[in-house]
């Protein structure tokens, strides 16, 4: 997987979330110098950020290692007392989409978090009695959408709490000349820059415009990324000047077209494009609404007057 290779290792590879970064760098420290595990973290924020990457750096940066999962892949109590159970001394175990576990299985990390053990229950019914165990001290990485999905008990939890921010077009410029080079491509700044602004604000999908990209220009182009050839490439994937693909344009289009502009309540919306409501929450809004294109407002969604320019639409009252 190319995303697998490309993600950086160490804080010194790492570009952009400054804020974050400077933060987890003295906690980091601070608790090796104590010689114990790290808080818990929890990273929230819109995906392709570099969630998964933080907790790898995480666990380079502590020396220990890293063990991933996610909140749907663990549906008994059982399963994640044994993950936990299985930890070394400092391990930091990722659980990605950490909002989506169920109520059971949350209930097992608070002890864990909190004393580092688990309580095991025998028996049933007059006789059942918990017994405990104890665990290794281990960092959780909790990695969510939005921290408002958390219950606030398991919010409470973690120690640490930072959010992830879109990348500036600079950021992702960078990462993508960094890229480029990993994967062995030559890439003129001009063409970074402009594959940067179609990325909106995220990495994940910065890479994945490369790897096409790249394509395009091994097969027509000697290899060479210009902006001449991101633009090509770029218009041809139907990724437009503002990074709106064909998805992102069908949600304004359907508020513009079906709802005249709205407002809308989002499940009416969702079940008008046939998407999860979720996903039009969690993934798609956020750049729309970042990008002034798309409100939230008490009465539901509503597409803004730079909606109506980006698309070429007319407004009409
Ligand atoms: N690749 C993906 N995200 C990155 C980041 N934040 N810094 C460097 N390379 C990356």
């Amino acid at each position: 997987k190319i995303e697998g290779g490309l993600r950086p290792k160490l804080f010194s590879e790492y570009i952009g979330q400054q804020k974050v970064k400077s933060n987890l760098k003295v906690y980091i420290e601070a608790a090796k110098n104590r010689g114990e595990a790290l808080d818990h973290v929890l990273l929230y924020g819109p995906p392709g950020l570099g969630k998964t990457t933080l907790a790898g750096i995480i666990a380079n940066e502590m020396g220990t290692n890293l063990k991933i999962t996610s909140g749907p892949a663990i549906e008994k109590p059982g399963e994640m007392a044994a993950i936990l159970n299985n930890l070394q001394s400092g391990d930091v175990l990722f659980v990605d989409e950490i909002h989506r576990l169920n109520r059971q299985v949350e209930e097992v990390l608070y002890p864990a978090m909190e004393d580092f053990a688990i309580d095991i229950v025998i028996g049933k019914g007059a006789a059942a009695r918990s017994i405990r165990l104890d665990l290794p001290q281990f960092t959780l990485v909790g990695a969510t959408t939005r921290a408002g999905l958390l219950t606030a008990p398991l919010r409470d939890r973690f120690g640490v709490v930072n959010h992830l921010e879109f990348y500036n077009t600079k950021d992702l410029t960078t990462i993508l000349m960094r890229s480029a080079e990993v994967l062995g491509v030559e890439l003129e700044a001009e063409g970074a820059l402009e594959m940067a602004r179609r990325s909106r604000g995220t990495p994940r999908l910065a890479n994945r415009l490369l790897k096409r990209v790249r394509d395009f220009a091994q097969v027509k182009y000697e290899g060479v990324i210009t902006k001449d050839v991101a633009e090509f490439a770029l218009d041809l994937l139907e990724v437009d000047r503002l990074g709106l693909d064909n998805g992102d344009r069908k949600i304004l289009e359907t508020i513009v077209n079906k709802f005249s502009g709205g407002p809308v309540g989002l499940e009416t919306l969702a079940a008008a494009l046939g998407e999860d409501v979720g996903t039009l929450e969690e993934v798609y809004e956020p750049y729309l609404i970042q990008n002034g294109l798309l409100q939230r407002t008490p009465r539901g969604r509503i597409a803004t007057e730079n909606a109506y320019h980006h698309l070429g639409l007319e407004i009409h009252n």
